[in-house]
Order: structure tokens, then sequence, then C-alpha cells
């Protein structure tokens, strides 16, 4: 039986090392400021958005909601980033996504502050994440490593697979693994063999969003098998990407769905935060 990757005590350790910070920048009479801005009334949104102000009123973070109606135009919505943007007091801007039809995220994402983008959406951020020169990195790719590193597992020379190519955890994961000196493959829909690609993996990221995709067989003896899915079976229960039940007989090391990745995405925006607070105060 793999060892359990515990998100949960992850996220608590990085949560107590966020609330350390916050203190010490509230010594220097500064505070610590998240926006948050939700746009319609999707309810996952709505659970996620609630689960980060949760988050950072643990840590000593503030945060302010902006809820702003699903017919909000696209110029209302642009111009409430700017004003966000050039507050002093707002440390961090979050737009959660999806954001209801007709409006461009692309261009509400474009106009975050750079130095402001705590979720790294932004093209610079994206670019600096390339090049390995990075401020933040995107909160879900940037838990996982969090969890290989408490682990003490070491990513160089290991045949890195990463299951998923999205701009948000695929393309930016295989990035991080390969600062860190990982052999890395990207696998996605089309993608021929995949079997033989995953089986050869030391370390495995999958993403791709179907409950139970990854099986056993698809797992080499004693990987490290990370399961970024969260998917909701037709009995209501969570499940990951990963059979759990039979790849954890085979993988050395394996997140749990849910309390794996899904606690430290959770934490990582909060070391985001702190992050573009010390930028923002120069400390
Ligand atoms: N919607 C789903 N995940 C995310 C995320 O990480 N950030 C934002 N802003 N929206 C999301």
């Amino acid at each position: 039986m793999a060892v359990l990757l515990d998100g949960k005590a992850g996220a608590a350790r990085v949560k107590a090392e966020v609330a350390k910070e916050v203190e010490q920048i509230k010594a220097k009479g500064k505070n610590v400021t998240l926006a948050v801005v939700i746009v319609g009334d999707d309810p996952a949104s709505r659970v996620y958005v609630n689960n980060k102000k949760k988050d950072c009123a643990e840590v000593g973070i503030i945060s302010e909601e902006y809820a702003l109606p699903a017919d909000t135009k696209q110029e209302k919505l642009i111009s409430l980033v700017k004003e966000l943007n050039e507050r002093s007091d707002i440390n961090g801007i979050l737009v959660q996504l999806p954001l209801p039809k007709p409006l461009d995220e692309k261009a509400v994402i474009n106009t975050i502050a750079v130095q402001k983008d705590v979720d790294a959406f932004h093209p610079v951020n994206v670019g600096r994440i390339m090049i390995g020169e990075y401020d933040f990195l995107p909160c879900t790719p940037a838990g996982v490593m969090e969890l290989i590193k408490y682990a003490g597992i070491s990513v160089e020379g290991k045949n890195c697979v990463v299951v998923g190519r999205s701009n948000i955890v695929g393309k930016p994961m295989a990035m991080l693994l390969l600062h860190k000196n990982g052999t890395v493959t990207i696998c996605h829909s089309r993608t021929q063999n995949l079997k033989d690609i995953t089986s050869k993996a030391d370390i495995l990221v999958v993403a791709i969003g179907k409950a139970k995709f990854v099986t056993a067989d698809m797992v080499k003896e004693g990987a490290v098998v990370i399961d970024v899915g969260m998917n909701r079976l037709p009995n209501g229960k969570l499940c990951g990407d990963v059979d759990f039940e039979a790849v954890s007989q085979k993988a050395s090391y394996i997140t749990p769905v849910p309390g794996g990745v899904g606690p430290m995405t959770r934490a990582m925006l909060l070391k985001n935060t702190i992050k573009a607070a010390k930028l923002q105060y120069n400390l």
C-alpha cells in the first residue's frame, strides 16, 4: 500500500507559515488584502469563493468580495479590475472563473496588474514560469510541487509524465517538474499508446477530469501518483482521475481525493497573496 501524500497536513503547514508572515507584515503596520471578484451565481464558483474567503480569514488575510450580477457588462468588470489595480490597500486580485457568457475572460485576466495576479494567469506571469523567473506560480501545480517536496521525493532525472495540458494545470506542471530537472512528457486526449507512456512514469500527475481514468495497469510499480482530478460520481461521492483502490496497491506514494491536491491548491493561493503583499510593500 502506497504512502498517502496528505494534502490536509501539507496545507496546515503552509497556512501556519503564511499566518506567521501575515503577523510580521501587520507588525509593520500593514494589512494583507485579497480582492475576490465573482460574477453571476454559478454554484460551484460560489463554493470556491466562500472557501477562499474562509482560508484567508484563517491566516489573517483580509478578503474583500466583489459580487457582480451575471449580466454585468465587460466594461464594468474591466473598470472594477483597473480600480483594484490602482488601490494601494489591495495586494492580490482574483477573478473567479468561468465568467458568464459573453464576458471575455482573456481580456479580464490581461487587465489584472501582473504584480497582483495571485492566480498567475496573466500572460506575463505565464511567460515568467517558462523562463523560471517567477513571483507567482499557479496554485495547483505549486501545491503539487509542495507535496512532493514535503515527502522528500526527488524529481531530478526522474521520468515525469503529466496527463492533461491545460494552461492552468498541465502545462505549468510540466514546467515546474522540468525546473527540478525531471524528464517530462505531456500526454493528452490525442496521445497514442497512453498506457505505454504512463507505465514508464516514476512520477505521474493526472489532470484530465475523468473519474478513475488511470487504472493499475497504466502505472509502474513504485510510482509516485498525483491525482489532480475532482469528479462527482453518480452516487454523489467525490473521486479523482485515478482508480485509487487499485493504484494505491502499486504506487509508492499517492494523493487521496479528497484531501490530496485540493487543500494544497487552496493553501498556495494564500502563499501567493503574501508574496503579492511583500512585492507591493517592498518587504
Ligand atoms: N475556477 C476554477 N479554478 C480556478 C482558479 O484556480 N482560479 C480562478 N480565478 N478561478 C477558478
